[in-house]
């Protein structure tokens, strides 16, 4: 059977989590607040205390809370604190921008199909980390950025929306992921809208929108 969506209320509560500087977040945020996305920011949780992105966060009066993992007696202690700081803050969806942290099956199972990540490359080519760098060094002339519904696997859940961007001769892992990050922040609001505004479904591994 088929997953179906519901249209979710005007304005579906969703909680970051981020590891680093948070400008997925960010962009997030400014299409949120232009009235590009019916979503509100419940709050941002960072496994790492110093995540610029956390401080970002808290510049802007948001909801910030950092929940670090060192310390922790394992993955499950720590990701039950995550999921009851996103339980109290009534988080509706997950967005995760740069958290360098895996999903165990049982959190990913606490949202089934709400949690949503991006990655810099066109999946399911170079899923993993430095995937830029893994793009440059295989020679591909085509690379980009993916936005996706997150299941147990790696990188590997079903596909949103996707950005397209040239390799250059002259790149860099620099320069390459400048241009890539140009269009996550294009790639990832507009996912996110069409999620909460359109219905859709998914069929097997892919995900379709459906005309109403
Ligand atoms: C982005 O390249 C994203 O695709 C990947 O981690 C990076 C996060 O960057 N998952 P930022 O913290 O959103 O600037």
């Amino acid at each position: 059977m088929p997953a179906k969506s519901r249209i979710q209320n005007p304005k579906s509560k969703i909680g970051i989590l981020l590891s680093g500087r948070g400008s997925n977040f960010l962009a997030l945020h400014a299409a949120i607040e232009h009235g590009e996305v019916p979503a509100e920011i419940a709050v941002v949780i960072s496994n790492l205390a110093d995540a610029p992105g956390l401080a970002k966060a808290r510049e802007l009066g948001l909801r910030a809370e950092a929940i670090p993992h060192r310390g922790e007696p394992g993955r499950r202690a720590h990701e039950e604190k995550v999921l009851a700081a996103l339980r109290g803050a009534g988080v509706e969806w997950i967005c995760l921008a740069g958290y360098m942290r895996l999903l165990s099956p049982e959190f990913v199972a606490a949202w089934p199909r709400r949690i949503l990540n991006i990655h810099p490359s066109l999946l399911p080519a170079f899923p993993g980390l430095d995937a830029q760098g893994q793009a440059l060094a295989h020679g591909v002339k085509v690379s980009g950025c993916t936005v996706h519904l997150v299941d147990d696997g790696l990188d590997s859940g079903p596909i949103v929306a996707q950005k397209t961007v040239p390799v250059l001769d002259g790149d860099t892992p620099k320069t390459l992921s400048s241009r890539i990050l140009e269009q996550e922040h294009r790639a990832y609001p507009e996912a996110l809208r069409r999620l909460l505004a359109e219905p859709w479904e998914v069929v097997g591994r892919r995900l379709v929108f459906r005309p109403e």
